[in-house]
């Protein structure tokens, strides 16, 4: 799905800011690699599972991206020529990175975040989600509004099994830094 990767991008940069060492992920965006860091740059959900794969072993696994839940079961070689016709295109699932990277048995890193944008309940929805796909922390937001998609800012509710944090609307670099923060702590 479309995703300016700005918060994922200002969580990279401020992981290696704090002296760690970071490999960014990352699916199709103009923005330049943080320096210091290791882009891999992928452009399906395929890949992505396969490159998060590769960079097992880490401590922390965080997925901002916003990956599309089905791809076209075909690719065609040639341009279609039967669109008189065809009125359907048959989807099949990708895979749920997130929830995959959280079973990842003895890789299984200390920490796996999710990120959730949802439109309505938000920390239902989210809680949800930590649940379902078996993450540590969920940082859920809420995009019903505008200006959170492709925007500098962000208000966020961070959620772990202990309950809830609601962060103030901060710029996307501060929820980072705030992230970054967090996860120090937590990791000692
Ligand atoms: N995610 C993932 N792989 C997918 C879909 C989502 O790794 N195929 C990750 C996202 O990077 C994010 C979290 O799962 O960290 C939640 O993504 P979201 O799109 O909000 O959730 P979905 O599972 O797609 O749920 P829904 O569309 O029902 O809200």
């Amino acid at each position: 799905n479309r995703s300016s990767g700005k918060q994922g991008y200002a969580i990279a940069a401020a992981l290696e800011r704090c002296g760690a060492e970071v490999t960014l992920v990352s699916g199709p965006t103009a923005l330049p690699a943080p320096a210091g860091v290791t882009r891999v740059q992928v452009g399906t959900a395929d890949e992505m599972l396969a490159a998060c794969h590769s960079a097992l072993p880490v401590q922390v696994a965080i997925m901002t991206a916003a990956v599309a839940d089905w791809r076209p079961a075909e690719a065609a070689p040639e341009k279609l020529k039967d669109k008189a016709t065809r009125t359907a295109i048959e989807l099949v699932a990708n895979p749920d990175i997130l929830a995959e990277l959280s079973e990842a048995g003895p890789d299984r890193p200390k920490l796996v975040i999710g990120f959730a944008a949802e439109t309505e309940n938000l920390v239902d929805h989210a809680r949800a989600k930590l649940t379902k796909k078996g993450c540590d922390w969920i940082v859920a937001n809420d995009v019903g509004g505008t200006g959170v998609m492709g925007g500098d800012a962000n208000t966020v509710t961070v959620l772990d099994a202990g309950g809830e944090d609601a962060w103030p609307t901060l710029s996307k670099d501060e929820v980072a830094e705030r992230l970054v923060e967090r996860i120090a702590v937590t990791l000692g």
